[in-house]
């Protein structure tokens, strides 16, 4: 299933021909800045804001299980990203329990509100996910539920109202708990035709209204968190690797017959998929370290690999035998992830890591999805994840020569425990200062030569933490008041990094400085 040969690279997007070709629109240099028509905005996920997770039809959903856990419960990471047969059985049956992802924000009950506020901010586009449970509550219906659908038209008419572009995703980090108990997730390859007829019914929906879409959000989590990536539990389970691989590879599949599906349905739709980009450094210059980093690296880019190129790319079979590892494909499969890959290409990108196979060296440092060895030269965000803006520039720089098809940062930003003031102010210094170096970093990939579509700063109205569920780590623009209980009036504040972030989409990027 391999294969060396490129002239396959996106013989069916053309969509992708159409934006290469037209470069100038991504890569002009505006005296250095960025092109006419860059998308800034921000992004959420449904299941880390919406709330109301019993309302209007919905079923419950993957996230709606996870229970808050303390800091000083937490345990290992993969501990926190995973669950057991007898914690879903609880949380199935526990109404009154702290599952922060049941409440999130109120986005579902205030959505006009905080459109109004990322508006204000100037936004062009808005990324947010649909929830699958909400328009099938279970996974396997044949027929959508009607009211989920009517909360997400007057949301995307809302956005349009405000001519904000949406972006949507359509599986992020969720999908009907029912298919974990039936199926264990995506373990199954059943779930491919249950995710493609809800792919079809909001391609059908949204046609003419929504352009911009992504099939799963940070695909290569898969392998690294079963669970939060695929519904998949893997308590008792042997060859846990097998399982991911074989899981991925059915969203592998079920995502090329979405971007055939969409094609069908709607010519003018432009799909994406989206990566971790978690950037891995040799933690020295020995060469076992910098063959090290470069397979991590791999491991996370051959996700990139199947979907922009079409095909699996050979290293990977390497990666299959050691870990005993046989994937099964039915006879098509070739050719579907052949003919049907993406338009463009975005990432998530948070931080770097280092990495060693010197056993001496044990400095961890930590991160949302794994964790890696801490670089000395750079510092790190309160919960540890460390910041490196010239990581960002060396990742599109990298990507964009291995692609060559336009970028999208869908995810960037600084989690950290802000303060609300007596006076109502919100004075996030810290999270401007992250901001503005990244998005320097962006614009001198874009003078480099790199097509980057756009950049959608993460959690940009605070929300629900994916990794450990808290309120207490924000990333917003706009200040939620709630805590990890779910305390407080759930009241929206300005905080100084609002209006600095409308003065960047205002100037288009050329105005990044913090004025005090
Ligand atoms: C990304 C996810 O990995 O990181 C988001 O796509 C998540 O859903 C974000 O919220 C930040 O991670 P966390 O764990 O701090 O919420």
């Amino acid at each position: 299933m391999t294969s060396n040969n490129n002239s396959n690279i996106n013989n069916n997007s053309n969509f992708s021909n159409e934006m290469s070709s037209d470069t100038s629109r991504y890569t002009r240099d505006n005296n250095g800045g960025f092109p006419e028509g860059f998308m800034w905005g921000g992004a959420v996920a449904a299941n880390q804001v919406e709330g109301a997770y019993n309302v209007g039809g919905k079923g419950l959903s993957t996230a709606d299980v996870v229970k808050y856990c303390p800091p000083e419960q937490r345990g290992s990471l993969e501990q926190l990203l995973s669950i057991t047969h007898g914690e879903l059985t609880q949380a199935l049956q526990d109404e009154e329990g702290n599952y922060p992802k049941r409440r999130g924000i109120d986005f579902y009950h205030r959505y006009k509100e905080d459109i109004a506020l990322f508006a204000e901010m100037g936004f062009k586009v808005f990324r947010f996910s649909i929830s699958w449970p909400r328009i099938f509550p279970n996974g396997d219906e044949l027929t959508p539920n009607e009211e989920g659908l009517r909360f997400y038209d007057a949301v995307i008419d809302e956005l349009l109202s405000h001519n904000i572009e949406p972006l949507v995703t359509i599986s992020h980090y969720e999908m009907p708990v029912q298919l974990v108990q039936k199926y264990n997730g995506w373990e199954s390859r059943e779930l491919v035709s249950m995710f493609v007829r809800y792919a079809e019914v909001l391609f059908n929906r949204y046609k003419g209204k929504v352009k911009y879409w992504l099939t799963f959000n940070e695909i290569n989590c898969t392998l690294k968190a079963p669970f939060l990536g695929a519904g998949i539990i893997t308590e008792g389970r042997d060859n846990v690797k097998q399982i991911a691989f074989q899981a991925l590879h059915h969203q592998f599949v079920a995502s090329s017959l979405a971007i055939k599906a969409a094609r069908e349905i709607d010519s003018e739709a432009k799909i994406g998929c989206m990566l971790a980009r978690r950037l891995v450094y040799p933690y020295s210059c020995r060469p076992e370290d910098v063959l090290q980093a470069q397979t991590e690296n791999q491991m996370a880019q051959f996700c990139t690999d199947v979907q922009v190129r079409g095909y699996y790319p050979s290293f990977i079979q390497r990666q299959w035998r050691d870990q005993q590892v046989t994937l099964v494909m039915e006879p098509e499969d070739e050719t579907l992830l052949r003919e049907n890959v993406v338009d463009f290409l975005s990432f998530s990108y948070y931080m770097s890591m280092t990495t060693s196979t010197d056993p001496a060296h044990t400095s961890k440092a930590e991160g949302n999805l794994s964790t890696g060895l801490k670089n000395p030269h750079l510092e790190a965000s309160e919960w540890g994840w460390q910041i490196d803006p010239i990581g960002l520039r060396v990742a599109l720089r990298e990507m964009y020569d291995r692609y060559q098809i336009p970028l999208f940062v869908v995810e960037n930003g600084l989690g950290a425990a802000d303060v609300l003031e007596e006076d109502e102010a919100i004075h996030d210094h810290y999270r401007i200062q992250y901001l503005a170096k990244h998005i320097e970093q962006m614009r001198e990939a874009i003078a480099d030569g790199v097509e980057l579509m756009g950049y959608t700063s993460w959690g940009c109205i605070d929300l629900i933490s994916a990794s450990t569920s808290e309120m207490r780590k924000r990333y917003g623009f706009i200040y939620v008041d709630q805590d990890d209980h779910g305390q407080g009036t759930l009241a929206r504040y300005r905080k100084d990094s609002f209006h600095w972030y409308k003065k960047v989409i205002e100037t288009n990027g050329a105005d990044l400085a913090e004025k005090i």
